[in-house]
């Protein structure tokens, strides 16, 4: 079996939104949850969380930046393509439920998966506060629809371009100092936001969850890649998480475990795109294939 892809398009430099045909996943998606995917049959399987789902028209949308080898080729798809492998819904689900307040943060690529925790948290009746961060306005994502599923909007952008000149952490603090009761907070992006996040959080007492993504392979829990450390112990990212208490994850631990592909990512990227990318193209036979 193989999945069409329904649409695709870049929504800014280097960042792609594609929708998928996968009607089963689309039934059975929660906010929180995550697919994985294959391009073809000798492909990297990666891991990429739920940007948004539709039942009635049965597809999954998912939002990815050109980062590594695999990504760079999804990005060359088109509608005329079709995907190997779409598997999911794969992880615990968000735990949505009527609490009051709840401020969701986005970083960069990280506003697609808190999209849909939005409107999960709208849906059962809480307040949202969403503040979506960006390096700068042009690399901004979902600002319409996060606008339309939240109460209220901030952007932040590191050169103040847009919103506020900073980072998401600033108005994170800003809000837990303010008057109004903060019951949760759901922090999403690159572990070095979530990381931030955590250490501002850190002398107040509001549960405060963020999705880690840490090298995926089967996303069953058999193959032990996603292991990362929770208040001192041991969990699967894949079957546990991916959604964990922010003050009790070793971050420290995780960004190293990330980093230790990179030397072989890189060559991979570099192969690709002198192979594949040049005038002349691979003509086949090449890792692009
Ligand atoms: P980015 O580097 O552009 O950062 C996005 C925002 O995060 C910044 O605008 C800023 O507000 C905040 N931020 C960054 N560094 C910070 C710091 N030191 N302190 C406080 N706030 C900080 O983000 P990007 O390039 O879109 O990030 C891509 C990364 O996000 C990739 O590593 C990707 O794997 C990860 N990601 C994670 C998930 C997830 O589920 N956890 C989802 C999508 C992307
Ligand atoms: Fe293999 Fe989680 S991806 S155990």
């Amino acid at each position: 079996m193989t999945y069409d892809i329904l649409e695709k398009y870049e929504m800014v430099p280097t960042v792609h939104l594609m929708k998928i045909r996968a009607p089963d996943v689309a039934k059975a998606a929660k906010a929180g949850q995550f697919i994985i995917l294959r391009i073809n049959e000798t492909g990297e399987r990666i891991p990429l969380t739920i940007a948004d789902f539709n039942v009635d028209e049965g597809y999954v949308t998912i939002i990815f930046q050109e980062m590594g080898k695999t990504t760079k080729q999804l990005a060359k798809l088109t509608t005329d393509d079709k995907l190997q492998d779409f598997v999911g819904p794969l992880g615990q689900p968000s735990k949505i439920e009527k609490l009051g307040t709840v401020v969701l943060v986005g970083g960069g690529v990280g506003v697609a998966p808190i999209y849909p925790q939005a409107k999960a948290y709208r849906e059962a009746g809480n307040k949202v506060i969403s503040i979506i961060g960006a390096r700068s306005e042009d690399l901004l994502i979902l600002e319409d629809e996060m606008r339309n599923e939240s109460d209220e909007l901030y952007i932040t952008t590191d050169d103040g371009s847009k919103g506020h000149h900073g980072f998401v952490t600033d108005i994170v603090l800003d809000l837990l100092e303010g008057d109004e009761a903060v019951d949760r907070i759901v922090a999403i992006g690159p572990p070095i936001m979530m990381r931030a996040v955590a250490g501002v959080v850190e002398p107040f007492d509001v549960e405060t969850l963020v999705s880690l993504n840490p090298v995926m392979v089967d996303g069953t829990g058999m193959c032990g890649g996603c292991r990362v450390l929770i208040d001192g112990e041991t969990k699967f990212a894949c079957v546990d998480g991916p959604e964990f208490d922010a003050r009790k994850v070793d971050f420290n631990l995780m960004m190293s475990r990330l980093g230790l592909y990179r030397p072989e990512e890189a060559e991979a990227v570099e192969v690709y795109e002198k192979e594949c990318e040049s005038e002349t193209g691979c003509g086949g036979g090449c890792t692009c294939q």
